[in-house]
């Protein structure tokens, strides 16, 4: 093989080096420099071409009416919730990165998706984790069908491509991507520009055979997957697993998905049979309270196509130190940061002297705004020690100046309360039904801060 040419580039500018230093001269960033494969021009214009779908080779311009005939061509895995998160199925020749923190389950989910495959769809497993010994013995722990799967301890991705092509899987699973390496590059294996060539790779061969490629990925410290975010550029869905450590549940989140809708969310329990589905999730993420405790609110979030109940819970407590903690679990930090803000200035509780906690109950993150109105509440129930009342339950998004907006499904999310008898909504003036009730549950609706807080407390 000819010695292929390498640069190093600044991840930041773009500016490129034929040697490694520490920092960019163009633009000054520290450590921003990682080594990629310098393509001649003419192979990168068959990579580029290689890189699109089938068909596309020939390049001729036509009416998108004469080619919308053709759709993807989608298989369900018959794992229900994982199907929900794909968008419908897994569709031929996509790419899907997989990311989780370690031992949250994602080497069990995709051994169990080639196992339900089965014989529709034939699967090789590529580990570069695990023995082989120790992949068959948890296939044969779960009791799953192991007969038409395939497995191969390897790294580097020439000799994983070798295999691929004589075997021809239809499914294509690497755990994980951080271990694999290409030839072609001098860098260690798990840096930036091996995980990106790699994938690379990878994604060429899925457009060209047609290929599912199922990509496990590492998640850094911040959150994101390890390796650099042109990873969630190159595939066509990005799903993140969440769940906390001491809860069986586990969610699985699409980041992005070409194919389908994105923060759509499936839910699946841990047992000892490996990751069973939920598909009734909505009020699994309440905590069991008998009686009203102060600081806690519940709220109805909408990720992706379906509503669920969430608890939000909250612990202000006076601070010994000079600058108070503020820590978010499941939620944005700085978000907390500005919710605290808008707290003091329209709702009048001041917490610039106290410990600030608050957590999504379930390990789940919430990222819509929707939250805002809850934390809020939470956040005062905790303040005051007051609870809320019982059976009720908040959606909304704070604005700097105190006001309340709305979010979108207003409706269906209240009607998912009433569907669990809620008594109590707190809810965004414009999101309210001109009715003020759906079956027992009488609807709250809201301008301001002010007014939440009334509704929630009753008037001072
Ligand atoms: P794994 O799929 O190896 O996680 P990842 O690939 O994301 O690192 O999951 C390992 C964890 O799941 C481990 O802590 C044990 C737990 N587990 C069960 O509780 N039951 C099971 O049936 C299996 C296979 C794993
Ligand atoms: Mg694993």
């Amino acid at each position: 093989m000819a010695k292929t040419k390498t640069a190093y580039v600044c991840a930041d500018c773009g500016a490129d080096y034929p040697k490694w230093q520490g920092q960019c001269e163009a633009c000054g960033a520290w450590n921003t420099l990682s080594e990629f494969v310098l393509q001649p021009a003419k192979s990168a214009a068959g990579n580029a071409r290689g890189a699109g779908y089938a068909g596309v080779d020939a390049s001729s311009v036509q009416p998108l009416t004469q080619i919308a005939g053709e759709m993807e061509r989608r298989h369900l895995v018959r794992i229900g919730e994982l199907d929900r998160v794909l968008g419908g199925g897994l569709v031929e020749g996509s790419v899907v990165l997989v990311g989780g923190d370690p031992g949250i389950g994602k080497s069990t989910l995709l051994l169990q998706t080639l196992a339900a495959l089965g014989q529709r769809l034939s699967g090789l497993y590529v580990s570069g984790e695990e023995s082989l010994a120790q992949i068959a013995a948890r296939g044969h722990r779960l009791g799953l069908l192991l007969e038409p799967i395939k497995a191969l301890a390897e790294t580097c991705v020439e000799r994983i491509l070798e295999h691929a092509i004589s075997e021809k899987p239809r499914v294509l699973v690497i755990d994980s991507i951080q271990t694999i390496w290409t030839e072609t590059l001098t860098a260690a294996p798990g840096s930036v520009s091996q995980v990106r060539e790699s994938a690379a790779r990878l994604v060429r061969f899925a457009k060209e055979t047609g290929t599912c490629v199922f990509l496990v990925g590492h998640v850094t410290k911040e959150g994101g997957i390890a390796g650099p975010r042109v990873l969630e550029h190159m595939v066509d869905a990005v799903l993140y697993f969440e769940g906390e450590t001491g809860s069986r549940f586990r969610v699985l989140r699409a980041f992005k998905n070409r194919f389908g809708a994105v923060n759509e969310l499936g839910v699946f329990a841990m047992s000892d049979k490996g990751l069973r589905e939920v598909p009734n999730p909505s009020a699994i993420f309440l905590s069991a309270h008998t009686a009203p405790t102060a600081g806690s609110a519940v709220m109805v979030t909408r990720e992706g196509t379906r509503p669920l109940l969430v608890e939000v819970q909250a612990l202000v407590d006076q601070s010994s130190l000079g600058n108070p903690r503020r820590v978010a679990l499941g939620l944005e930090q700085n978000r907390l940061a500005m919710l605290l803000a808008v707290l003091h200035r329209h709702g009048g509780a001041a917490v610039y002297d106290q410990d600030v906690f608050v957590n999504v109950v379930g390990g789940i993150r919430v990222q819509e705004t929707a939250a805002d109105l809850p934390v809020l509440l939470a956040v005062l129930s905790s303040f005051r020690d007051k609870p809320l009342p019982e059976k009720t339950v908040a959606f909304g998004e704070a604005g700097l100046s105190g006001e309340i907006r709305p979010v979108p499904n207003g409706e269906e999310r209240l009607r998912e309360a009433a569907q669990h008898g809620f008594k109590r909504a707190i809810v965004p003036k414009a999101n309210a039904p001109k009715k003020l009730r759906i079956g027992e549950l009488e609807v709250i609706a809201v301008e301001r801060l002010r007014g939440a807080i009334d509704a929630a407390f009753g008037a001072v």
